[in-house]
C-alpha cells in the first residue's frame, strides 16, 4: 500500500483539464483549495496514491507523488535560465554521480541542478554550490526546502573566481556566463580521473571553453547537445507537436589526468 506521508509531495491531476497541482503537505494546515472547492489534508493522508480523491463540491482529482521532473517544471521559482530535464539526466549519467558522492557546482541559479543532483546523491551524499548572487542563494534554498532537499545542498554565497575550497570531489558542474575564466582553479578541486561538466548556451562559448582546456590537464573531452522531441499522444493522428524546444544548451564534459 502506497500512502502519502505528512512531508510527501504530491501531485492533484485534474482529468478534465490535464492540469497539475503540485502540494508539500507539511506546507498545508488542514485543507488544500483549488478553484474546484476544498480537499481535507486528512483526507490525502488517507487516500492511496493512484486514487481519486474528491473536493467538497465534488470535483475529482487523481492522487500522484509529484516527481522532480513535476516539480522542476511546473512548481521551480525560476529567477535565471535552468538546466531542463533533457539535459539533467545527461549530466547525471556523464558525471558518473552515485549516492554518497561528494559534488561541486557553480551557480546555484534557480536550483533546478541542484535539486536532481540532490536526489540522486542521497542523504549521505553533498553537494556545495557557489553562487554570487544573493537573491539567487535565497530563491534557489527555498526552492530546494520545497521538494525536501534543502538538507543534501549546502550553498555558499560566493564567487568562483578563487576557487572552491573543497578539494578531491567526485565530480564538478558549472553553468555559468563565462566559465573558461574559472577553469583552472576548478580542475584543481577535481579528484584526479573524474569528470568535469560545463554548460553553455553558445557556441561562441564552447570554443573559449576548449581553448581554455588546452592548458589544463583533462582528456577525453567532448562536446555534445540534446534534442528532445514530444509527441502528440492520439494514437490514431500520431505525429510530433507543432512546437519544440529546439535548443537549451550545449554540454561540454572532460576527464582530469594526474600525469
Ligand atoms: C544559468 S544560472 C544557473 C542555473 C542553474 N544551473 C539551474 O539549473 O537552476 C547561472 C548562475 O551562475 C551564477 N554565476 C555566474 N558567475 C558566477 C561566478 N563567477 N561565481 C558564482 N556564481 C556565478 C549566476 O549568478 C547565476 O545564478
Amino acid at each position: 500500500m502506497n500512502y502519502p506521508k505528512e512531508d510527501s509531495i504530491v501531485l492533484l491531476y485534474d482529468k478534465k483539464k490535464g492540469k497539475k497541482h503540485i502540494i508539500n503537505l507539511k506546507d498545508i494546515n488542514n485543507a488544500y483549495s483549488t478553484s474546484n472547492g476544498t480537499i481535507k489534508k486528512d483526507a490525502i493522508l488517507q487516500t492511496e496514491f493512484g486514487k481519486a480523491i474528491k473536493t467538497h463540491l465534488d470535483y475529482e482529482y487523481i492522487l500522484l507523488s509529484a516527481t522532480l521532473n513535476d516539480f522542476i517544471m511546473k512548481k521551480l521559482n525560476r529567477l535565471t535560465q535552468i538546466v531542463y530535464p533533457k539535459d539533467a539526466a545527461y549530466i547525471i549519467f556523464r558525471l558518473d554521480i552515485k549516492p554518497g558522492d561528494t559534488v561541486l557546482e557553480s551557480g546555484v541559479g534557480s536550483g533546478a541542478m541542484s535539486a536532481v543532483f540532490a536526489q540522486i546523491l542521497g542523504e549521505n551524499g553533498k553537494l556545495i554550490s557557489y553562487e554570487r548572487r544573493e537573491e539567487f542563494v535565497k530563491n534557489a534554498s527555498k526552492n530546494l526546502r520545497r521538494f525536501n532537499l534543502d538538507k543534501i545542498v549546502e550553498i555558499k554565497h560566493k564567487d568562483i573566481k578563487d576557487g572552491f575550497d573543497e578539494k578531491d570531489v567526485d565530480a564538478i558542474f558549472i553553468d555559468v556566463k563565462e566559465p573558461w575564466l574559472y577553469l583552472g582553479k576548478t580542475v584543481e578541486s577535481l579528484k584526479c580521473g573524474k569528470t568535469l561538466g560545463v554548460l553553455v548556451p553558445t557556441i561562441n562559448q564552447v570554443s573559449l571553453v576548449l581553448k581554455a582546456f588546452e592548458n589544463l590537464p583533462v582528456l577525453d573531452i567532448d562536446v555534445s547537445e540534446i534534442l528532445h522531441r514530444f509527441w502528440k499522444t492520439n494514437a490514431e493522428r500520431l505525429r510530433p507537436l507543432d512546437v519544440m524546444s529546439a535548443h537549451t544548451a550545449f554540454l561540454i564534459f572532460a576527464r582530469k589526468v594526474c600525469l
